[in-house]
């Protein structure tokens, strides 16, 4: 793969300076959805999937970008010293979004570079492929710059770009995901103090299938940030009465004693998934741990569940998809995954029935929803690096 990014490069800017390769995963998250924005825990893993990016410094300020995946954008040009957000420069409003954080942050960027990239993520599917691109860019920038910065950091200040650069008010999971990713392994983050496990994915003979929806996300970022709003207008609420720093904070016993002071039943809905969410998150990993994997699937059906009537952000693409993989032998377990609103689900499935399923449920969903889906067996990752 890397050698078709080289080839790419070589074509569009020749061959003068050193030129380097990188790769960042993807990631997928096994449960604890719309929590790292609340305090609580998440369960993701970085995939072997990713992003691939091949990229030569320069001695001006110029930062010329291709991408293998919008090529009839053609070579996109910005300064390093004029960062500003513009609808016209695509995809690489991602790259400017990281060099101008990388500033912001006081470390100095002068020289830029020649880049060009291709993505193995589907676009817009929820395996955060916009957060692969940023943390790529965030290791070129330190290897390139020779800078001193761990990959927690890395992954903050990734975030950082996302939300202050792009808009979007996502959370910590899926740039820390990629930065911290580790082979056969889901990080359990606790999204509030940061401090994390890594628990080795042994599922005794299942795999991970990825299923795309295919549905575009087109409203998926204001509804985001519709949700989050409500999360926090609900903690101000909750704060009158008792003393907590974040939803997450709350016991499913605190929610069931104080949710009559949420006026607003759509609140009450909001927070009983965050709370409830947390809850299977920490139960997930111990099952996981124990490889108690029925136990662990039941509570991926669980959080689907209640990311579909109480979260409401799942669609009927996505519950079309959860509910005919659930109905094929050998399903253990099947949720959507990311933010929703279309995007991917992911499912445990006994290894034997893998082909079975992909078959008889890529037909079922079509018949229903009238276009494909996708499926993938996912392969766990590493963080970004050099290749
Ligand atoms: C998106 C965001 C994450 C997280 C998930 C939902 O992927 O980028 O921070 O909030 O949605 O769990």
């Amino acid at each position: 793969m890397i050698e078709k990014v080289k080839q790419s490069f070589i074509e569009k800017f020749g061959e003068n300076g050193e030129i380097l390769s990188f790769f960042s995963p993807g990631r997928v998250n096994l449960i604890g959805e719309h929590i790292d924005y609340n305090g609580g825990y998440v369960f993701p893993c970085a995939l072997t999937i990713g992003t691939y990016g091949v990229v030569s410094k320069r001695n001006d300020n110029i930062i010329r970008c291709y991408s293998l995946n919008f090529e009839s954008e053609g070579i996109i040009e910005v300064k390093i010293d004029d960062l500003k957000y513009d609808k016209n420069d695509n995809w690489v409003n991602y790259v400017k979004a990281v060099i101008w954080a990388f500033k912001e942050k006081g470390f100095n960027i002068e020289k830029g570079f020649d880049f060009v990239c291709f993505g193995t993520i589907p676009n817009g599917s929820g395996l955060s492929s916009s957060a692969s691109l940023e943390v790529l860019i965030g290791k070129i920038l330190i290897d390139l710059n020779n800078i001193d910065m761990s990959m927690q950091d890395l992954a903050l200040i990734s975030q950082f770009a996302e939300n202050k650069f792009i808009g979007v008010n996502c959370g910590i999971m899926d740039q820390f995901a990629i930065a911290m990713g580790k082979k056969d392994n889901a990080i359990f983050l606790n999204t509030n103090t940061l401090e994390y496990k890594y628990a080795p994915i042994k599922l005794d003979g299942m795999k991970i299938v990825i299923g795309n929806t295919n549905k575009k996300r087109g409203l998926a970022d204001s509804k985001y940030n519709e949700r989050r709003e409500e999360c926090e207008n609900s903690l101000a609420e909750i704060k009158k009465i008792k003393n907590i720093n974040s939803l997450a904070d709350l016991t499913p016993q605190d929610f069931e004693e104080i949710k009559h002071i949420l006026k607003n039943p759509l609140w009450e809905k909001r927070v009983k998934h965050v709370v409830y969410e947390n809850d299977r998150t920490k139960k997930a990993y111990q099952y996981l741990k124990e490889h108690k994997i029925l136990e662990f699937g039941k509570l991926l059906n669980e959080s689907h569940k209640s990311l579909k009537e109480y979260y409401e952000v799942t669609g009927i693409e996505l519950d079309t998809l959860v509910e005919i993989s659930l109905n094929q032998e050998g399903t253990i377990g099947s949720r959507m995954t990311g933010a929703g609103f279309g995007g991917c689900t992911v499912s445990i499935v006994k290894e034997e029935f893998v082909e079975k399923f992909i078959k008889n449920v890529s037909t079922k969903y079509e018949e229903k929803i009238g276009y494909k889906a996708d499926f993938y067996v996912a392969e766990i990752g590493d963080a970004p690096k050099q290749i």
